[in-house]
């Protein structure tokens, strides 16, 4: 059976996105909408001097089965490409070569081209933030921050991160419930820009002991612009929390300092610099939920908080959300 009205869809991070084409394909008509001015959410890519540069996810993996599938048709249709990174690890400031056999995918020519892509022709409002999802006799209206409503709609998923999906969940207080247990951490990201190359081997750095997790060679990932060395920064949860509001011109420099400790070559100053923060960056805990329904209602949740805080986390539980509404449509 297909839907009386459209299906909302709030978010257009690859949860969102995920379940928007399977019930696309399904025959139904999505709208989706969006709080920035374009797709990916956690997996946008910044525009800077330096070309585009992956803030948030980095890679991902691919272990679930339809999930590879999913991966094997992107590859085809040109979106991913695998990135082999010489990869080390860095612990108590010694790096060492840390070679292993993941496979590991990225957006190709950067990490915001597949949900770019995914998004195709489906209609979407950006720089929309809903405040309100809210039912009326029949059917679904939303609200926006400019005031703005839309609808009606018969059925409305929610792909946001947990803590903002639980304001949009209050008609299904169990739902709200759900989401608003899930805490989810920051990462604070700089990315620096050098014009010469650094004379270092790492392309990926796994590292702890630091304020630091994650480094990353962004030119190092296949259609990335090659003309500076490019490199991304990652600070753990902990210190992201504890350094939640510091100005960024201070984060840079704090990272780039730890950067220079643990990289064992000079560290010139970059050419450019930037910070991001990411609030909701990460689930603190794994959910085996898949998505959340009230089905009755009409109502749904999806994300990375889930299932796996993972790009393939997110993306399975899209899939999820669209299977149970479709369910109980027939
Ligand atoms: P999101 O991508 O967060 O999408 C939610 C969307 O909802 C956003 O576009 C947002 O703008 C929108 N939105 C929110 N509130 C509203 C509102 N009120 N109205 C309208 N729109 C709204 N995963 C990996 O697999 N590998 C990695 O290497 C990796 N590294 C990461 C590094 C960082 C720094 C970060 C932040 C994440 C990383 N992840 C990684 C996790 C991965 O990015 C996420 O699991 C995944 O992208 C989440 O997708 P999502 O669709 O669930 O949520
Ligand atoms: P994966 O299998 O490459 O990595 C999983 C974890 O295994 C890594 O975090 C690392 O600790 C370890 N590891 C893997 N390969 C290693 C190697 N060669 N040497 C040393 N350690 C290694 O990828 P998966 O499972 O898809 O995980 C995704 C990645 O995304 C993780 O690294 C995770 O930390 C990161 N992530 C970061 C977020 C953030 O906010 N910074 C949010 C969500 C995910």
């Amino acid at each position: 059976m297909i839907a009386t009205a459209p299906i909302a869809i709030i978010g257009t991070g690859i949860a969102g996105l995920s379940a928007a084409q399977a019930l696309h394909a399904a025959g139904h008509t999505v709208q989706l909408f969006d709080k920035s001015r374009g797709s990916g959410g956690r997996m946008a890519s910044k525009r800077s001097d330096a070309g585009a540069l992956d803030l948030g996810a980095q890679y991902f993996t691919a272990r679930d089965r339809r999930f590879v599938e999913a991966v094997q048709q992107w590859q085809a249709r040109g979106w991913v490409s695998a990135w082999t990174p010489s990869l080390y690890h860095c612990k108590e400031g010694r790096l060492s070569a840390s070679p292993d056999e993941q496979e590991r995918w990225v957006g190709s020519p950067r990490m915001s081209a597949i949900t770019r892509a995914m998004l195709g022709a489906l209609p979407v409002h950006f720089a929309c933030r809903i405040t309100e999802v809210f039912r009326g006799e029949q059917h679904w209206h939303l609200q926006d921050a400019d005031g703005n409503s839309h609808g009606p709609f018969s059925h409305v998923i929610v792909a946001t991160p947990a803590p903002q999906a639980t304001a949009l969940l209050t008609s299904a207080p169990k739902l709200a419930g759900a989401a608003a247990s899930v805490a989810m951490e920051p990462t604070w990201a700089v990315a620096l820009a050098f014009e010469q190359p650094l004379d270092s081997p790492v392309e990926g750095c796994f590292v702890q002991d630091s304020p630091l997790d994650w480094l990353a060679r962004n030119r190092s990932k296949p259609g990335r612009d090659t003309q500076m060395d490019t490199w991304v920064l990652h600070a753990t949860s902990s210190w992201s929390k504890q350094h939640l509001d510091m100005p960024k011109h201070e984060v840079i420099e704090h990272l780039r300092g730890a950067f220079a400790e643990l990289i064992g070559c000079a560290v010139p100053a970059p050419a450019m610099s930037l910070a991001h923060r990411w609030l909701y960056a990460r689930p603190a805990s794994a959910h085996q939920w898949g998505a959340l329904a009230d089905a009755d209602l009409g109502l749904y949740a999806c994300g990375d908080w889930c299932l796996s805080g993972r790009v393939e986390g997110a993306w399975l539980s899209g899939q999820e959300a669209a299977r149970k509404l479709l369910e109980h449509l027939q």
